[in-house]
């Protein structure tokens, strides 16, 4: 899954949503899902919807505006700022998100099935310049060399082009695109999706250098886009799910050091086989939730997308204790929720604790785009608020205790003072919502908001600008600061009306003060997850 940013409001005054890009046509119904079976290579192909690519290449009518395909690479040097970019502040904001070279071969394969699009936004001296690079994969030179799209449905390789349908059966991994989030790891960026090993990129000039094992050591075919660095060890926490090919019960967690060395693998089975988008680290477990999405190798060959939403199965989270074996692994299980994203975790004694903004129902961003397991759309979600689950370790129960801690819509893709993940003493929460005051004809739910959440007292502060969409956030430390949330919180806003994309600079101790300082592109800039490199970590030029 790669996903889509929401803060909250109404998704149609959000530039930056494209869940619905080529439309969001109901699906058919279709088989019911089956248990798992492992894929063979050259298996008969069944498509339920062969691929038809209309020439010459046109988008839709939904693709126009501030949705237009950014079908370019881009340098923007010194760009236009407002404001005073802080001097301390040097490094590079690096995201990559879903954008479109071609139209999407079938028409209910939507936004998240872009091509991996990586841009980064170097900052330097109070200057910034933007640079944006197609990732490079195996699937996005194939469509160049076709001229057109040969790829199905989401995570579906049964509905591939007929010549190449054989062989993504057989190695799903080729299929991807490295859209969702960005890793830094022993020196080396990576632009990274759930269904493969992360892709390398050239920090400097965000060329694309290839699919990387981590000197043939990750041996797990997928490698999920969210990780958690130990802020202790500098370790990587990493895992991939579907680890042994499409639909496999394999969930495989590693530790890699900061160095990019392997130090320790756990091949843990799951007890269904479902979306795994996200963990949480603490300094003693490991931390896997997902939810009711299920598929198997019978659903795909219905020609659907990966996921089917199955309202009857429990939503279940594992906790694996960072010192124990993969038969350790202790599954909890809980009421429906799409648990997508995580922002924190903690383990004190027996207890472990997590936050997360999970979503009563399916996530709002899949909506449309997959749907029931039998056949019927999926029902409108409700927003996600920020929970907290607490599990007892020493009770035999296998369920949890869910608290909703902030009663209001919020994004569910959270942020932290990443120095802080996974720490006892942890407090701040970066989230995305929305402002009611800032109420406007194209905003009528409000304005696009950050909010820090203090998880201790529960108090809020708030950055408003009326902006009409807002992208993830990210913390940026100060320079030789040490406290939780000293420094900057950061994120790409959507200038709707001026067709346009700025990131956004505030003080993360005063976002009340609003932006210290905005970075203006002449563009749109897309992205769903990003991450900040500093200067001292990597040598951008
Ligand atoms: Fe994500």
């Amino acid at each position: 899954m790669d996903d889509v940013a929401d803060n909250g409001t109404d998704p149609k005054t959000q530039p930056v949503s494209r869940r619905n890009f080529l439309g969001g046509a109901a699906l058919a119904a279709g088989a019911g899902v089956a248990a798992a079976a492992a894929p063979s290579a050259g298996a008969a192909a069944v498509s339920a919807r062969p691929a038809v690519q209309a020439e010459p290449i046109q988008f839709p009518k939904s693709a126009r505006g501030f949705n237009q395909p950014m079908r370019f690479e881009a340098n923007v040097y010194d760009c236009e700022i407002t404001g005073k970019i802080p001097a301390d502040i040097s490094g590079a904001y690096v995201r990559v998100g879903p954008e479109f070279y071609f139209p999407q071969s079938l028409p209910d394969n939507g936004g998240i099935d872009g091509d991996g699009y990586i841009n980064m936004y170097r900052i330097k001296s109070g200057r910034a310049d933007y640079k944006s690079r197609w990732v490079k994969t195996e699937r996005w030179k194939n469509d160049r060399a076709a001229h057109r799209q040969m790829y199905g449905n989401y995570r579906n390789p049964y509905t591939d082009d007929p010549s190449i349908r054989a062989e993504t059966i057989a190695k799903p991994y080729l299929r991807t695109t490295a859209n969702t989030h960005t890793i830094f790891n022993g020196g080396k960026l990576f632009a990274c999706k759930e269904d493969s090993r992360p892709y390398q990129i050239d920090p400097k000039t965000l060329d694309t250098i290839g699919p990387y094992d981590f000197k043939g050591k990750y041996d797990s075919q997928t490698f999920s886009a969210h990780n958690k660095i130990d802020p202790v060890t500098g370790d990587m926490i990493a895992y991939g799910y579907e680890a042994t090919g499409l639909c496999t019960p394999d969930l495989w967690a590693y530790v890699i050091d900061k160095r990019g060395n392997v130090k320790h693998t756990w091949k843990c089975k799951v007890p269904q086989v479902s979306m795994i988008h996200d963990m949480a680290l603490t300094e003693k477990h490991m931390i896997f939730p997902f939810g009711p999405y299920v598929t198997s190798i019978d659903w795909l060959k219905t020609g659907k997308a990966h996921w089917a939403w199955d309202p009857s199965k429990p939503s279940m989270i594992g906790i694996l204790p960072r010192n124990g074996d993969a038969k350790d692994m202790r599954w909890f299980r809980g009421p429906t929720r799409a648990m997508v994203h995580i922002v924190n975790a903690r383990t004190d004694g027996d207890v472990v604790t997590l936050y997360a903004a999970f979503v009563d129902g399916s996530f709002v961003a899949f909506n449309g785009y997959f749907g029931n397991v039998d056949g019927t759309p999926m029902a409108k979600s409700g927003p996600a608020k920020l929970r907290k689950y607490t599990f007892d370790l020493n009770s035999k129960d296998d369920s949890w205790k869910e608290e909703i801690v902030w009663d209001t819509a919020v994004g569910d893709i959270g942020r932290i003072d990443d120095r802080f993940v996974g720490l006892p003493d942890s407090r701040y929460a970066f989230l995305s919502t929305t402002d009611t005051t800032k109420v406007t004809a194209a905003n009528p739910r409000g304005g696009a908001a950050y909010a820090r959440y203090d998880l201790r007292s529960g108090k809020i502060n708030l950055y408003s600008q009326g902006d009409s969409g807002l992208g993830e956030c990210c913390f940026v430390p100060r320079k030789g600061g040490t406290s939780e949330s000293d420094g900057y919180l950061i994120g790409v806003a959507s200038n709707a009306a001026e067709m346009r994309s700025e990131l956004v600079i505030a003080d993360a101790q005063n976002l009340e003060a609003g932006d210290l300082a905005r970075i203006i592109l002449p563009f749109r800039s897309s992205g769903l997850h990003g991450l900040w490199i500093n200067d001292d970590e990597v040598d951008f030029g």
